[in-house]
């Protein structure tokens, strides 16, 4: 069986375009390579969003529209949603009870993701165990590979350390004579393994910015929609601020001081990039004009998204269809697993 890459999303509604050049695209190049696993955090967005679990489902749904739009073809991955595979809740049940509270104390997020959102109340349960969720929803499928970004690497290694514990635990042990031999040479051999320990397939960081030059994201108002308009992408771009040497027309600029050259690093070709470079530093060309090409290759590739959408917002059965075969796909694994997980606890008594 070649190597199984998991990885999921909580659902944010729309994506954006560092969505789609930060995750989507390297998604997109592994569903081609390994069999591959992606869904819908539904239930990680209800640990920071249970008071408000009505905005979900319209989110979940925008945001599949979006995979499919940037290019996950659900011929060769499995598209699904995490509380539609109820075994996931059960598995993080029972790996619940063997850890330790200090190990999800521990996780990074836990700490920095309540001081960030310090107008809710995340001294839940549900927000402790989040990492716990996460381990549950890989090791379930026996990934080898999750591609995430820098800031999930903690949870991938909590992740890995829950999969040693368990196979510590229950783990069939090995034969008795094999490991008195093996202790002979100072060796101790190690239960054989239910789950497996997957790694981080990092993510390189989106280096596209947001309409204001620092990072895209939804929440500081300046990202550009997988979907968005070509008016609305030609205004968001038009008043991007630039070089701010660049007062009048004829004062010449440097593009490593302005947002708009990061974009023309993603979406120009060498010779445009050539244009600009020389442009900007002889005062050759005005800031408009140099925008002009970005704005070109946006909209053709938010044109790509937008038909591409259009198939399902046309017929939403589509959608559910895709979803449907994908969660039923991947509970025929996540069941096979529980099986051999409630076996080597010995919990197969039912
Ligand atoms: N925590 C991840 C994020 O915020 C989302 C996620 C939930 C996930 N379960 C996962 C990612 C399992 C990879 C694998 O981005
Ligand atoms: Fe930025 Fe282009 Fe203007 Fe130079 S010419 S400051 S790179 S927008």
């Amino acid at each position: 069986m070649s190597e199984r890459v998991v990885s999921g999303m909580r659902p944010t509604g729309a994506l954006h375009l560092g969505h789609y050049h930060g995750a989507l695209k390297n998604w997109a190049r592994l569903q081609a390579l390994h069999p591959c696993l992606f869904f819908v955090a539904d239930w990680h967005a209800l640990t920071t969003h249970y008071e408000s679990p009505g905005e979900i489902g319209h989110n979940v749904w925008e945001m599949v529209t979006d995979w499919l739009a940037g290019g996950i073809d659900p011929k060769q991955a499995t598209l699904f949603l995490q509380s539609r595979v109820p075994e996931h809740a059960e598995l993080h049940v029972l790996l619940s009870m063997g850890t330790p509270l200090g190990w999800l104390e521990r996780v990074p997020t836990y700490k920095d993701q309540q001081e960030k959102l310090a107008d809710r109340d995340l001294a839940t349960y549900g927000f402790l165990g989040y990492p716990l969720l996460q381990a549950a929803d890989i090791l379930i499928y026996r990934a080898a590979w999750v591609p995430v970004g820098e800031d999930q690497v903690p949870h991938i290694e909590l992740t890995r350390e829950i999969a040693r514990r368990f196979n510590h635990l229950y783990g069939p042990p090995p034969d008795p004579k094999e490991q008195a031999a093996a202790r002979k040479r100072g060796i101790t051999l190690e239960n054989a393994p239910i789950l497996t320990e997957p790694q981080a397939l990092l993510t390189e960081a989106s280096r596209l910015p947001g309409v204001d030059g620092q990072k895209m994201s939804k929440s500081y108002g300046n990202a550009i929609a997988m979907r968005e308009t070509p008016e609305s992408v030609t205004k968001k771009i038009r008043t991007m601020p630039t070089d701010p040497a660049r007062v009048r027309r004829t004062d010449p600029g440097d593009p490593e001081r302005c947002p708009v050259w990061a974009l023309h690093e993603v979406y120009s070709p060498e010779n445009t990039q050539a244009w600009v470079q020389q442009g900007c530093r002889s005062a050759g060309i005005g800031c408009i004009e140099c925008k002009q090409p970005v704005i070109d290759a946006v909209i053709g590739e938010t044109a790509v998204f937008i038909e591409r959408a259009r198939t399902y917002q046309e017929d939403p059965r589509l959608l559910r269809d895709i979803v449907d075969a994908g969660c039923d796909r991947a509970r025929l694994i996540a069941r096979e697993t529980m099986r051999e997980v409630r076996d080597a606890m010995g919990l197969g008594y039912v």
